[in-house]
């Protein structure tokens, strides 16, 4: 494609939008990579180019190349120009960034408790959660683990234990802790059950009932459970596929309202998939440093990167004690197990007090046991093969999507974790595809249940956890056909 052709593709800019000029720009170069106008390989115009076709600043259009640089679509060639990443594959477009309510407001989850109550059948494809196949884990070798340190140690795994947990434990996840950027003693980690608890004793530590924390949107459903039980308000925030929470919108609600804390889920998130670059994590604290704001990192997924390095975290770029870094083995080794972590900084003793409060100490058994397997048990090999799994069955389901459902669909592309997040746009009802889903022995989280507000009316996220199989196939194709008659309906209704 010539950079002539190119400006023909590219709708005139909007004034009025939450997004940046220079996200506008990156949108469209995106959008037009994604259906295949740009090819792999393909040079990108150069940056007089573009800046004249588009009528902007060269900084913006340097900016918004770097931002696609940053989501892994283009490279940049010295001497030679942007390029589009030979990686990058033609898949249905992604859905744009939300647009959730600017109010605050508290965290309605009645319609999520009615959807988590109802009851499946047992031959129910599970789509809808967020679960690993445990097929995946290295279940043999954990057993065996289970087993010596039950054997070895009948009086430790029987007894109280201190409340900050294993030492083996906490030693192992400061050594993991390096490949995520943070240089971590074991005693600035706690034990906890799962990430779950260390985000439940993060929020409880920070904030008080009525405060207002700020959130992506769509956020993790369970965020807002536990909001909603600590009669917290949420503050969604616009929030991209590719790079997370908009840092523009982030600085605006600072300087408008009170916020306590912000909570999030830095590296693939769950639903959206978002992955944010070095640089915004680094924007992100120096952000919540000038307004004294904590932030809650859940990075359950971050081992989970298809390809490069494991991405960093946010504590990473901590240097006020201000991040409190949650995590866990449940997407890795086994969410049965409940073996957590929290890192909380400057509020270490008051998320030590809390969790004697809640639970007193983890269960050590699991500890220890995990602690043998990170130490000597093949972790990073069993990651390699994990990740190529993951990969490989989310690719699986993209196809599917582009082979069942409507030509519009919308769908988010992760660079790694195991969820993806589906958009049908017009008037798509996602409970009433829930619904008739569950007929058929399928479920699918619908878009309501990840937003304080009932937004996301038209999406539902999809689980790619599970090896894939002739079952997941057909529930795929049920979906999309589906999908396509509730749209055919509404036509024929209008
Ligand atoms: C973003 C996120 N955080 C936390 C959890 C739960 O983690 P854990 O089992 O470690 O409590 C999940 C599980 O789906 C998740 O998606």
């Amino acid at each position: 494609m010539t950079a002539r052709s190119l400006s023909s593709q590219l709708t005139p800019l909007q004034a009025a939008t939450d997004q940046t000029l220079y996200e506008q720009v990156a949108e469209r170069i995106q959008a037009l990579i994604r259906e295949g106008t740009l090819k792999p390989g393909e040079r990108l115009p150069s940056v007089r180019k573009l800046k004249q076709q588009l009528s902007v600043s060269t900084s913006t259009v340097l900016e918004a190349y770097r931002l696609l640089e940053d989501r892994g679509f283009i490279v940049a060639r010295p001497q030679s120009g942007y390029y589009v990443k030979t990686t990058a594959l033609a898949l249905p477009e992604e859905p744009s960034q939300s647009t959730p309510p600017s109010q605050i407001r508290p965290v309605d989850i009645s319609l999520m408790l009615r959807l988590l109550r109802i009851d499946l059948s047992p031959e129910t494809i599970h789509l809808g959660a967020a679960v690993p196949g445990v097929q995946h884990f290295p279940l043999n070798t954990l057993n065996r683990l289970m087993g010596q340190v039950m054997r070895n140690n009948p009086m430790v795994v029987h007894s109280y234990n201190t409340v900050p947990g294993c030492e083996p434990l906490r030693r192992e996840v400061a050594k993991r802790m390096l490949n995520a950027g943070c240089s971590i003693t074991p005693d600035q980690i706690i034990a906890t059950a799962g990430t779950t608890e260390a985000c439940y004793l993060a929020l409880r530590t920070v904030t008080q009932p009525g405060d207002t924390v700020v959130i992506e949107s769509p956020a993790y459903y369970a965020v807002l459970e536990a909001m909603n039980s600590l009669g917290l308000n949420a503050l969604e925030l616009p929030t991209h596929p590719q790079d997370g929470i908009s840092l523009s919108a982030l600085e605006s609600a600072l300087k408008k309202q009170s916020v306590s804390a912000c909570m999030l889920v830095s590296n693939f998130s769950n639903p959206i998939g978002s992955c944010m670059s070095d640089r915004k994590k680094k924007a992100l604290v120096d952000l919540l440093n000038q307004y004294d704001i904590p932030l809650i990192e859940d990075d359950v997924y971050g081992d989970l990167n298809f390809e490069g390095n494991r991405p960093k975290a946010i504590k990473a770029f901590d240097t006020e004690g201000r991040v409190i870094y949650c995590s866990s083995v449940s997407k890795t080794l086994s969410p049965g197990l409940r073996v957590g972590w929290c890192i909380p900084g400057r509020y270490q003793q008051q998320v030590e007090h809390l969790k004697v409060v809640v639970s007193h100490m983890t269960a050590t058994a699991p500890q220890l046991a995990v602690a043998a397997f990170f130490a000597n048990g093949g972790y990073d090999r069993h990651l390699r093969n994990l990740r190529r799994a993951y990969q490989q069955q989310m690719n699986r389901m993209l196809q599917a999507i582009l082979d069942y459902f409507p030509a519009e669909t919308r769908v988010t592309c992760p660079s790694g974790g195991h969820v993806l997040w589906v958009e049908i746009p017009g008037g798509f009802d996602a409970l009433e595809l829930f619904e008739e889903a569950i007929q058929h022995h399928i479920s699918i989280a619908p878009g309501p249940m990840f937003s304080a507000s009932n937004q996301y009316q038209n999406c539902f996220r999809l689980n790619t956890g599970l090896p894939w199989s002739d079952e997941i196939d057909q529930a795929m194709k049920t979906l999309g056909n589906l999908t396509k008659k509730q749209l055919a309906r509404q036509i024929l209704a209008i």
